[in-house]
């Protein structure tokens, strides 16, 4: 059915062009058209002006069938969180709390707690419990305004427990009416076994668990945590390729704790993001701008483990493509709030609100490979939008703290 949403404050377009992200300055550009109107089904058929809208309906071009008066909210496309590790067993709060008695988060990973801790939750819950803790914290999401989600296994480190985590993302993806990317990420960590033996866990990596993976279908991209104290580079591209070679695409966890030459690897092997880059050197900077790798940038995660944040104004005034998302897991970020994610963008990253709304958007649909079809608001592109309770975009930002999302729309239906 055809429906009508009109007396929109500000419309938030991030119009694209058939452009497939925004790059550097030009993520500034964010089309918002004042006192809006949209006409859509599944897709998006039209957005203009009320004015528009108006002539429109009187020379008979649009027939309403259903129309939604907006009363001067603020309409934007849905958030896009292209970078998220939401489906795990157990519970690190107790680790938290020491963290903020001091203890920092590498010194609790070198304890073997951290990533492992969530490894040992993960191995003993079954499938039917991580798609519980999976789906409560994605319709959260949902409800403050994300409609599509890439998510991560990485908490098995074991073929078995790899799968089962692929296996629940798979489940989530057909239970939830969101769009759902998933990315293979058995090289987190080296599990306790394989402490001492790298190479042997890297072989079942790339000898069993990638083809495994391939041929059941379950992750479009290949992932690994390239990082002082984790995956060597050596290491790194060892999974990496062998992902590639199996058809994944990849997307790279860089340069979050130390400057490692992760995100110059990563844009070597033409991954389509490199996420964190905390301590990305200028050389990092300057390879994903020559290689058009999106720069997912997570501060979320640099707030909640006391790290310097990525240098966003560095990044877009090079002319990188930024996208921004949660990082939402169980230690070193656990949010699945982008309200939050962009608040802390603009005030702690110095970004400005329309940048950050076109990394959380059009970027972010970017990073999974689906901005052609989600990430702005134009005629064609799927109907994913959110309604929030604002006159303008900048309230979002100016009130921050609350959700100021009152409907989330996906694929032209109302689900929250
Ligand atoms: O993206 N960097 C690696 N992995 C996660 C943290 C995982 C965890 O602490 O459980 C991250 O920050
Ligand atoms: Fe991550």
């Amino acid at each position: 059915m055809t429906t009508i949403i009109t007396n929109i404050s500000s419309l938030v377009t991030v119009n694209s062009d058939g452009k497939k992200h925004k790059a550097g300055r030009d993520m500034q550009n964010i089309g918002e058209i004042q006192n809006g109107a949209m006409i859509f089904d599944k897709e998006i058929k039209w957005v203009g002006t009320v004015e528009q809208l108006k002539q429109q309906i009187s020379q008979g071009l649009i027939t309403p069938t259903k129309i939604i008066d907006a009363k001067g909210k603020t309409v934007l496309p849905g958030f896009v969180d292209s970078h998220t590790h939401i489906v795990f067993g157990g519970n690190r709060s107790l680790e938290f709390a020491r963290r903020l008695r001091g203890v920092t988060y590498q010194q609790i990973a070198e304890e073997g707690g951290g990533i492992l801790t969530t490894v040992k939750g993960t191995r003993e819950a079954t499938v039917e419990e991580l798609v519980e803790t999976g789906r409560k914290i994605a319709n959260n999401a949902i409800k403050h305004g994300t409609t599509a989600f890439e998510m991560k296994s990485g908490y098995g480190l074991s073929t078995e427990s790899e799968i089962k985590l692929l296996e629940a993302i798979k489940q989530l993806r057909n239970e939830l009416p969101v769009h759902i990317s998933s990315t293979f990420l058995g090289a987190h960590d080296f599990p306790p076994e394989f402490r001492n033996n790298h190479d042997g866990y890297i072989d079942l990596i790339c000898n069993e668990m990638i083809p495994l993976v391939k041929e059941k279908k379950l992750a479009e991209f290949c992932d690994a945590f390239i990082d002082k104290g984790y995956y060597s580079l050596d290491e790194g591209e060892r999974v990496l390729k062998s992902g590639l070679e199996h058809g994944l695409k990849l997307k790279v966890h860089c340069d979050e704790l130390a400057d490692f030459g992760s995100t110059k690897l990563a844009t070597n092997l033409g991954a389509v993001s490199a996420d964190h880059l905390l301590f990305v050197s200028d050389e990092g900077i300057n390879a994903l701008k020559q290689s058009g790798t999106v720069a997912t940038l997570l501060p979320g995660t640099a707030y909640f483990i006391r790290m310097p944040y990525a240098p966003a104004r560095k990044l877009i005034d090079s002319g990188c493509i930024v996208a921004l998302a949660s990082d939402c897991n169980p230690g070193s970020c656990f949010t699945e709030n982008m309200q939050t994610i962009l608040s802390l963008a603009v005030i702690n990253m110095n970004m400005s609100a329309e940048e950050a709304i076109t990394a959380a958007t059009l970027n972010g649909a970017a990073a999974i490979c689906q901005s052609d079809k989600m990430g702005s608001l134009e005629a064609g592109k799927i109907a994913n939008f959110i309604i929030a309770d604002v006159p303008s975009y900048t309230d979002l930002f100016y009130h921050f703290g609350i959700n100021h999302v009152e409907e989330t729309w996906v694929n032209g239906a109302m689900v929250v």
